[in-house]
C-alpha cells in the first residue's frame, strides 16, 4: 500500500524524506535555540494551509503575534488564514484569557484545547505543531516520557500529522528534551556550529519510520522572504557539532536515569 506523505513546505527536505512525512506521524524537531525549528514549523503549517488541511499551531515560547510576524517575513499571511478559519494558533505564552489560549502549561489542558480547535476547524486531514513540547515539563522533567506518551495516545485518533519541537538547555542537566524522542515516529535534528566566525546551521533526518530517508547532514540558510533554504550535503567532523564535554557528560547521566525510569 503506498504511503501518503505530507509535504513539509521545504522542497529539498521533502526529497530527503522520499516525498514527505507519512500521514499521522508524530515527528520530533530538535536542536539548539535559533537553529530553525520554529521556521520549519511555519513552513509545515503554510503548506497545510495551501493544501486545505486543518492547521493548529500551539506556541509556548513566542506569542501568537510573534509567530504571525515571523511567518509574514517568509511570505505567509497567517492572519488571513486565521480569519478564513483554516488555522488556529493556540497561545500558551501570554496567559491571557481568550478563545484560543492555554492558562497553564498542562498536558491535559493542551490536548483538550487541541481537540476543541480541531472540532472548530472541521473534519479532514489535520496538521498540528506543538512548539515547544519540552515547555510542558520544564519543572518536572522526569514526567516527560509519560506526558509525551499521553499526548500521542490521545491525539492519535484526530487525524493529525504532528511536529513537536524540543529544546536543548545546555545550562541544566534536567531540562533536556527527552521524552518526545521516545514516542516520535521521526526525528529531524537541527544543529549549529561557528566556523570562521560565522554561524552555520544544519539539518539531519535522524529517524523517519517507513521511509528510505537521506542520512546526510545538509547545511541550511534562513533567508528573508523565503525561509529555510537547503544547501549542499556536508561532511562533518564530530567536533564541528559536539557539545562541550561537561554537557555531554550530563546528557549521558540523564539518559541513564531515564532508562531506569518506569515506562
Ligand atoms: N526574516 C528573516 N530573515 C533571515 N533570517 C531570519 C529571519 N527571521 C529569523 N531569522 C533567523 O532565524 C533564527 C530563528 O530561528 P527559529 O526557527 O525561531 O529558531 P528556533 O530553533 O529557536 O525555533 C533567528 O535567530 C535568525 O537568525
Ligand atoms: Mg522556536
Amino acid at each position: 500500500m503506498p504511503i501518503e506523505r505530507l509535504s513539509t513546505g521545504v522542497g529539498e527536505l521533502d526529497r530527503m524524506l522520499a516525498g514527505g512525512i507519512p500521514r499521522g506521524f508524530f515527528v520530533a524537531v530538535t536542536g539548539e535555540p535559533g537553529t530553525g525549528k520554529t521556521i520549519l514549523c511555519i513552513h509545515f503549517i503554510a503548506q497545510g494551509i495551501r493544501e486545505g488541511d486543518r492547521c493548529i499551531y500551539v506556541t509556548t515560547e513566542e506569542s501568537r503575534d510573534s509567530i504571525i510576524v515571523q511567518a509574514s517575513q517568509f511570505g505567509f499571511d497567517f492572519s488571513e488564514s486565521i480569519r478564513e478559519k483554516k488555522l488556529i494558533i493556540i497561545d500558551a505564552l501570554m496567559g491571557v484569557k481568550e478563545e484560543w489560549s492555554l492558562q497553564s502549561l498542562d498536558v491535559e489542558e493542551l490536548v483538550d484545547r487541541v481537540i476543541e480547535a480541531k472540532k472548530a476547524l472541521g473534519y479532514g486531514r489535520g496538521r498540528l505543531v506543538i512548539d515547544s513540547m519540552s515547555a510542558f515539563w520544564l519543572d518536572k522533567p522526569a514526567m516527560s516520557r509519560r506526558h509525551s506518551y499521553f499526548v500521542k495516545k490521545v491525539l492519535s485518533k484526530w487525524d493529525f500529522t504532528t511536529l513537536m519541537t524540543s529544546q536543548y538547555a545546555i545550562t541544566t542537566s534536567e531540562a533536556f528534551g527527552w521524552g518526545v524522542e521516545h514516542i516520535a515516529d521521526g526525528i529531524i535534528r537541527f544543529r549549529r556550529s561557528v566556523r570562521g566566525g560565522t554561524l552555520r546551521r544544519y539539518i539531519l533526518v535522524e529517524k523517519m519510520r517507513h521511509t528510505p530517508h537521506s542520512l546526510q547532514m545538509y547545511e541550511i540558510d534562513i533567508v528573508q522572504g523565503r525561509g529555510i533554504v537547503i544547501k549542499g550535503a556536508i561532511e562533518m567532523r564530530r567536533e564541528d557539532v559536539a557539545l562541550p564535554r561537561h554537557v555531554m557528560e550530563k546528557i549521558r547521566k540523564s539518559t541513564e536515569m531515564r532508562d531506569v525510569e518506569a515506562p
